[in-house]
């Protein structure tokens, strides 16, 4: 886990953002201020920085992250726009508006940052230490907010420090957030949908669109409540868990002391072994086995939340919604 014993306060000034941009290329966590609330910053296309964010939030789940980009044009590179999503980031961006479009192939996003779903969550966020730091750092930039899971919110740089210091390797203080909710989410598409109200009102959003709003469908949406994914990243293969062994037409992913074909991590590390989760079972899948084999994950920090997901891999197929944990 990519922790720091103790966590650096950045100005929000010249040095400061350089400082805070390095820091994310170097694949550490950063928390920075947005008009919403302070995000715990990480390099979206790095795996490793990414599970840091679940580790430092102590987040059980890997649910989808909201990938921060400077401008529409670095949305574009990563994700389709259909004519909607062009009208809302056109009216929208920079601002507390988060879209959900089908990801591009080839967008060098971490599988984390999507929880393995077809689509991104991204953001333009408008405050202007935000943007400096985007810019200065060129890369795409997972944050969700940055206190600890289940924890309200911060909207501080002392909130933040509260649950994360030392956790992070840096906070930039810019002062409080102008917005102080989540940005709103919307689905594009066909019929697009209200996935978390927040920051910018729904009635603006349909005011542009010229229509209402869908309410999201649970269980094609893949999103009943924010955070709460009915549909999960599940392999073709079966999946066996708590396997110390490989039966026969079994390949087997190895943690720890169990080799495997594969390992998350051999030395046991939880955090390699969550970065390499989703592409980890990909590859296996790939070879046409009928089940998946994966050794016994001790249930602790990462550990859970990599248990989470396998649970759901493992979970009778079609049954989404009871495969909510
Ligand atoms: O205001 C905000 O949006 C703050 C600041 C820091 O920018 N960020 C934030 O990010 O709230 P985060 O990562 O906590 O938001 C994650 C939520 C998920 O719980 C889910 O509701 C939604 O974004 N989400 C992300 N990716 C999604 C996807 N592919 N499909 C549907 N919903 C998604
Ligand atoms: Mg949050």
């Amino acid at each position: 886990m990519t922790v720091a014993d103790t966590t650096e306060v950045l100005a929000a000034d010249a040095g400061g953002i350089a400082r805070a941009a390095a820091l994310l290329a170097d694949g550490r966590l950063v928390a920075l201020p947005t008009e919403t609330v302070y995000g715990l910053g990480g390099d979206a296309t790095d795996g490793a920085a990414v599970a840091a964010i679940f580790a430092a939030k102590d987040r059980p789940r890997f649910n989808p992250l909201i990938v921060h980009v400077h401008d529409a044009d670095a949305a574009r590179a990563l994700a389709r726009f259909d004519t909607a999503a062009e009208r809302l980031a056109d009216a929208f961006w920079p601002g507390p508006l988060t879209l959900v479009l089908p990801v591009r192939d080839g967008a060098g996003l971490s599988d984390l940052v999507t929880a393995g779903l077809p689509t991104v969550a991204i953001r333009v966020p408008e405050h202007p230490v935000a943007r400096a730091i985007l810019n200065a750092a060129r890369r795409p930039v997972a944050a969700p907010s940055a206190n600890r899971s289940g924890r309200i919110s911060p909207t501080t740089a002392a909130h933040v420090l509260d649950g994360l210091s030392g956790r992070i390797a840096a906070v930039v203080d810019a002062g409080p957030c102008g917005v102080g909710v989540e940005s709103t989410i919307v689905r594009t598409g066909p019929k697009p949908a209200l996935l978390r109200p927040g920051g910018l009102p729904a009635e603006a959003v349909e005011a542009c669109l010229g229509h209402p709003l869908a309410q999201p469908d649970p269980g094609a949406e893949g999103v009943s409540a924010p955070g709460q994914l009915a549909s999960h990243y599940a392999p073709e293969a079966a999946v066996r868990l708590d396997a110390v062994t490989a039966e026969p037409g079994e390949v087997h992913l190895g943690f720890g002391p169990v080799a495997g074909d594969l390992s998350l991590s051999a030395s046991g590390d939880l955090t390699e072994a969550a970065a390499n989760l989703f592409a980890h079972l990909r590859r296996l899948d790939a070879r046409g086995a009928g089940r998946i084999a994966v050794a016994p994950i001790p249930d602790r920090g990462l550990g859970r939340a990599i248990n989470d997901r396998l649970r759901r891999a493992a979970a009778p197929r079609g049954s989404g919604a009871s495969a909510l944990g």
